[in-house]
């Protein structure tokens, strides 16, 4: 058995997308070994009901704990909003999502309280960053956008694209009527268009991305729980592994041009047998 504080952080998340928040951590905690987790076999998660999207997340909880993961981060916004609380109940090892450091740093960062947020369909019927910035601070006004065609537009690698930049005009129109002046990323493939979103609402609005904040607040944590990797265990050969549930190639390639360095190997699980 190796000690606690040398255990990887499990991280998932409906497929692709949640390498955002990966890379993020990866960058703040480098010390930090990864089991990430992509369910690219049912993907998506954000046109599914809740039920599913727990059972989902339930049976990838099952399978990291299998990895000996000392915490688990759901670097999906949908599971984040439809999951976190039960897996919370169940599970006895810290668990974290993203949706709650987003609203938070969009809350603080706010400057008139008028703030938007773009997500998927399940996210945004959840009304889960509007609740939640609200509580941190009644009275803030919320604009929701779900927008789904970006995550198709993400995964096709159309990111500084003609059609892209249409499809943003489109969904961000409502935004720029009420000024909103910070707009939260609430799905992780959106941080990857981000300068075509900047483009379209305006360099004056405030842009969040929760992977960021995600990062910080997960430093925090293990260091009160006592479990950061101090670094003994450099010797480490392969300190990232990459586990997908379906098209194991396909993920890699996608991973390889987002990631600051070339993964060798993603190895394909069935996610149903957990
Ligand atoms: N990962 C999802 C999210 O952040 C987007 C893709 C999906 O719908 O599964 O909400």
């Amino acid at each position: 058995m190796i000690p606690v504080r040398e255990a990887p952080i499990g991280v998932f998340d409906s497929g692709v997308g949640g390498l955002t928040v990966a890379r993020e951590i990866m960058r703040q905690i480098p010390k930090e070994r990864i089991v990430y987790f992509g369910d690219t076999a049912r993907v998506p998660y954000g046109t599914k009901s809740q039920d599913t999207v727990i059972r989902y997340s339930r049976q990838i909880a099952r399978f990291l704990r299998t990895r000996n993961v000392k915490a688990i981060v759901i670097a999906c916004n949908t599971a984040s909003a439809y999951a976190l609380e039960t897996l919370k109940e169940e599970l006895e090892l810290p668990i974290m999502g993203v949706v709650k450091p987003g609203a938070r740093v969009a809350a603080r960062a706010s400057t008139g309280g008028n703030i938007g947020v773009i997500a998927t369909e399940a996210t945004v019927g959840s009304h889960i960053y509007r609740d939640y910035i609200q509580s941190l601070r009644p009275g803030a006004r919320v604009c929701e956008k779900a927008c789904p065609l970006f995550v198709s537009l993400v995964e096709e690698g159309w990111l500084k694209d003609p059609v892209t930049e249409a499809v943003a005009e489109r969904y961000l129109q409502e935004m720029k009527e009420r000024r909103v002046d910070t707009l939260i990323l609430g799905c992780t493939h959106y941080p990857l268009i981000r300068s075509t979103v900047r483009k379209v609402i305006g360099e004056e609005v405030t842009l969040v991305n929760p992977a960021y904040e995600t990062a910080i607040e997960l430093r925090e944590l293990l260091r009160r729980e006592g479990m950061d990797n101090q670094g003994h265990n450099k010797t480490e050969e392969n300190p990232y592994e990459f586990f997908v549930s379906d098209a194991a190639e396909r993920f890699k390639a996608f991973a390889n041009s987002i990631l600051p360095f070339d993964i060798t190997s993603t190895r394909q699980i069935n996610i149903e047998e957990y």
